[in-house]
């Protein structure tokens, strides 16, 4: 019995598409999907697997097939028939990428969106400073009758990167004053590139900001709520946070693969993104914007766990930049006096400052 090519054509595509959609699903190109943006994204990918795969597999199969089929016989040197044009299989095949590709635009800004990165009020959210609006010719009248007033809250991670640069071994290696855009650029604002809230958490603060600032070639991490500042950064699980960057020589990017979100770090610029960590584990920021010979180098660990565990590692933080605000002081000692100098140990020896007293007449 023969079969008919149109089954053949029906039991192939069926094929294919099985084989596709399995492939698309089950690649293992990705690492571990750690936040809920890396799910979203996560599905768009697969998506375009599977019709890559599916793409392929047509294309190569039809390949092969004709090679076979039709490879010139023994003693068969005649030329092939002289096939010129098909209008229907050409407007097939422009029609049918045009809708992939329409298709998976549509479903990328979809993604996008879900994980904010249309925040309308991304660009409010970060005013204008006096700083700027002095520094650009014509942009007083504008400043003047903008309803959005001039930030005057205090901007740690501009402050902490400023206090870097004003290090004088840190400014000179860095070569602070040949960097122009750090000189006049303004503390916060101008269009900065954002993924914020998505539209699901409108109208809710992130339940934790760290600020994150990227310099050749190192990020330091500051919790602005406790004030620490740390090489690595601890974020606890199932809560929302939402990283402020910025960057002190030149651009740096903030990329963890397991969250499946990169966003630039600018100098003179406060850039944000925000995400939900989902799944405990112990992953790595990346630099992912060619930042000097060392770029390659510049990765910091981070850590998502329990919320018992972080706050268990915050407090320790806090003791930990105490203890060395201490140490500083002890280590002169020739401004102190002998008895300022002694009290840290006289008092753990139940020692009064009166008794010391006696003792020195
Ligand atoms: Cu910093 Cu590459």
């Amino acid at each position: 019995m023969k079969i008919p090519s149109s089954i053949w054509t029906l039991l192939i595509g069926i094929v294919l598409t099985l084989v596709s959609l399995w492939y698309g699903q089950n690649h293992g190109l990705l690492p571990t999907a750690a936040s809920d943006e890396a799910v979203l994204v996560d599905g768009l990918f697969n998506a375009m697997m599977i019709i890559s795969t599916g793409i392929f597999l047509i294309v190569e199969g039809v390949l092969i097939y004709a090679a076979i089929k039709y490879r010139r016989r023994p003693g068969d040197d005649k030329d092939g028939p002289p096939v010129e044009g098909n209008v229907p299989l050409e407007i097939l095949w422009t029609a049918i990428p045009a809708i992939i590709v329409i298709g998976i635009s549509v479903y990328s800004f979809e993604v996008y969106n879900d994980i904010g990165g249309f925040d309308p009020h991304a660009i409010h959210e970060a005013p204008i400073t006096q700083n700027m609006s002095m520094n650009m010719p014509g942009a007083a009248i504008a400043a003047t009758l903008n309803d959005t007033p001039p930030s005057t809250e205090p901007n740690l991670n501009q402050q902490k990167s400023d206090e870097a640069m004003q290090d004088p071994a840190t400014a000179a290696v860095r070569n602070a004053d040949q960097i122009p855009q750090k000189q006049n650029a303004p503390g916060v604002g101008v269009v900065s590139p954002t993924i914020g809230r998505s539209p699901e958490k409108a109208g809710q603060s992130p339940a934790l900001a760290i600020n994150v600032t990227g310099l050749q070639y190192a990020w330091i991490f500051t919790y602005p709520e406790t004030g620490i500042t740390t090489g690595e950064m601890h974020v606890p699980i199932g809560r929302e946070v939402q990283i402020n960057m910025t960057a002190n020589d030149v651009i740096h990017a903030f990329w963890v693969p397991e969250f499946r979100l990169k966003q630039d770090a600018i100098p003179g610029r406060q850039s944000e993104i925000r995400f939900t960590p989902n799944k405990e584990g112990d992953y790595a920021l990346i630099c992912a914007e060619l930042c000097g010979p060392y770029h390659g180098a510049m990765r910091a660990p981070i850590v998502v766990e329990k919320q018992e565990a972080f706050d268990k590692w915050l407090q320790e933080q806090q003791v930990a930049s105490r203890e060395t605000l201490n140490q500083a002081v002890a280590l002169n000692p020739a401004d102190l006096s002998p008895n300022e100098f002694l009290a840290p140990y006289t008092k753990d020896m139940g020692i009064q400052p009166e008794m010391l007293h006696q003792i020195h007449k």
